[in-house]
């Protein structure tokens, strides 16, 4: 059995002052609904636990039941923690044991497209005990040396731009692997910025697969004005949203 399970206990403090960013509106619907639809979408997926701001779960488990969401998804909503790491890890444990494959996705991405979800899902079937979805860069990337303060930041390094990929969710995982990786890097866990990450560090192998445009995270307000376009477009051509 495959379960998603959704962090949305972040503040989104780079979207502005307001309400938790998995809260708020995209066309009128939380972005953290249309998340759990982009999940529920996929017919691999049988269970969605959303992770919700610690002192948010009633209100998120309030706003899920006032949307609409396909009846063959089972939903569930666990108060989140400090850190990301801390709220993935507070959704494995709301795990029922039969889940054996578990994909981890943001809900600051709201937009996966369904062909993104089964792909990672199906990588993991087939095997891999980690997958990730990504894209190739479009920026050159440079390494440089942090200056607080906004001064010129010396660089460091240019990496070679092909060999680099950005990598998004939902991320796919061996539940005994991700299960694994929680355990034992969950204390050295600092700049662990995905799950994939905490793999890598056990040794384990790690896969890419390709990710899609419409997977972008919404971090800052224009985010909010393309996320929004990208809902019309779909709207205009096949109807939903
Ligand atoms: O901060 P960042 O953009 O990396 O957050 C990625 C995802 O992790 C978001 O969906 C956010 O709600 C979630 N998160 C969380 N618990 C935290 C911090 C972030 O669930 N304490």
């Amino acid at each position: 059995m495959t379960a998603a399970v959704i962090p949305a206990a972040g503040r989104g403090v780079r979207l502005g002052p307001g309400t938790p960013k998995a809260l708020r509106a995209l066309n009128g619907v939380p972005m953290l609904v249309h998340a759990v639809r982009a999940m529920a979408r996929s017919r691999d997926v049988s269970l969605v636990v959303v992770v919700a701001p610690p002192d948010g779960a009633q209100e998120a488990r309030t706003l899920l039941d006032d949307h609409a969401r396909p009846d063959s998804t089972e939903l569930v909503v666990v108060p989140g923690g400090g850190t990301r790491q801390e709220s993935v890890r507070l959704g494995l444990a709301a795990l029922p044991p039969e889940v054996t494959v578990v994909l981890v996705h943001d809900a600051a991405r709201p937009l996966v497209p369904v062909e993104t979800v089964e792909t990672v899902a199906a990588a993991v079937r087939g095997g891999a005990p980690a997958v990730v979805p990504a894209l190739p860069l479009a920026d050159t990337v440079k390494q440089v040396e942090p200056r607080a303060g906004g001064g010129p930041e010396p660089v460091v390094a240019t990496p070679d731009r092909a060999a680099l990929r950005a990598v998004q969710t939902p991320q796919g995982f061996d539940r005994a692997t991700l299960e694994k990786a929680h355990r034992t890097v969950a204390l050295e866990g600092e700049g662990v910025t995905d799950d994939a990450g905490m793999v890598e560090r056990l040794g384990l192998p790690v896969v890419v697969v390709p990710g899609h445009e419409e997977a972008f995270k919404v971090t800052r307000p224009l985010d909010l004005v393309l996320a929004e376009a990208v809902l019309d477009r779909r709207r205009a051509t096949d109807g939903f949203a």
